[in-house]
């Protein structure tokens, strides 16, 4: 796993798009937090500006891609952090942000395909990694689910990559009918997708879907990264706000500083 320094920047936003209802694609320019950032680690920018008092913390995202100094963050506005990011990440404007934070997914070498499995919003990180892999040269397929059709977006950007794409919906309105997991078992039953020792596993989504595929593969006896959410508050090990238990001893490790990427073998989530 990869960390290193971070910073507390200014960053200025380039542009903000909403992809599909209430999830918005936002471009930054950052002075060294995009070129520092390794696939899978996060920001935490801060929500408000000089206008606004409240919320007082910083809200924790995933970097989605890197175009030298310029960096995407996607996010969905669910609560009033994210309602006030909204208004604040106008193109022009200056967001204090501090990054790049975490531990990033282990990149590994060409000597296995890449299976790449994403739940909903589990897409931003993934997209990241995935460009990684695609610029390595290394074959890569992606599995994305979502619950209806409506809930994708830049479907175009992702058909139009060198990967192997396998899209799913929970009632079957795109793509196969079903959950990613179930969508997995499906593929591997059918051979599209072939035995699971032949890849690298990485799985990004809510926490139930992220449990089902890692608990699917290790009672394999394959293994997967996962990229964990908790709510966070400093985003650099301070406060001890993001913890979550050890899977093979007592013991806890903090999302924010250990992870959010982690080998499904090492925790409880
Ligand atoms: C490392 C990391 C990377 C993340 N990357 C992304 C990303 O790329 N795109 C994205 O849309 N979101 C991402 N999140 C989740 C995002 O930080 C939260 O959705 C956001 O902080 C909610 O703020 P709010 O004030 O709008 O919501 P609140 O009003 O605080 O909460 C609204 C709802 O969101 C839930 N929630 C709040 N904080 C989190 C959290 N940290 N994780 C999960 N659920 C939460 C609450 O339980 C509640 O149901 C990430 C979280 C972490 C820890
Ligand atoms: S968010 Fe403070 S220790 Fe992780």
């Amino acid at each position: 796993m990869i960390t290193g320094n971070y910073y507390e920047e200014q960053n200025r936003v380039i542009s903000i798009k909403e992809v599909r209802n209430h999830v918005f694609s936002v471009w930054l320019e950052s002075d060294k937090i995009a070129e520092t950032s390794v696939a899978g680690q996060f920001i935490n920018v801060q929500v408000g500006d000089s206008e606004f008092i409240e919320p007082v913390l910083r809200r924790p995202f995933a970097i989605a891609s890197v175009e030298g100094k310029k960096y995407e963050i996607i996010f969905h506005e669910v609560g009033r952090g994210t309602e006030m990011l909204k208004k604040l990440l106008q193109p022009g404007k200056f967001a204090s942000v501090l990054g790049p934070l975490g531990n990033g997914f282990d990149l590994k070498g060409s000597d296995k395909e890449k299976l790449l499995i994403a739940g909903g919003l589990g897409i931003a990180p993934i997209k990241r990694l995935m460009e990684k892999y695609i610029s390595m040269g290394i074959k890569t397929t992606v599995i994305w689910g979502n619950r209806d059709k409506s809930d994708f977006f830049d479907l175009d950007y992702y058909m139009n990559q060198d990967i192997m794409l396998f899209i799913s919906s929970d009632n079957g309105s795109i793509g196969f009918e079903g959950n990613v997991l179930e969508m997995l078992q499906s593929e591997i039953r059918n051979s599209r997708i072939e035995t699971m020792d032949k890849y690298d596993i990485y799985a990004v989504g809510p926490t139930p879907m992220m449990r089902g595929v890692a608990e699917y593969l290790l009672s394999e006896g394959f293994s997967c990264q996962v990229s964990l959410e908790t709510p966070m508050a400093c985003g650099i090990g301070v406060c001890q706000g993001c913890a979550v238990d050890k899977r093979k001893e007592p013991g806890y490790l903090l999302v924010c500083k250990d992870g959010p990427v982690f080998d499904a073998t090492d925790v409880k989530f």
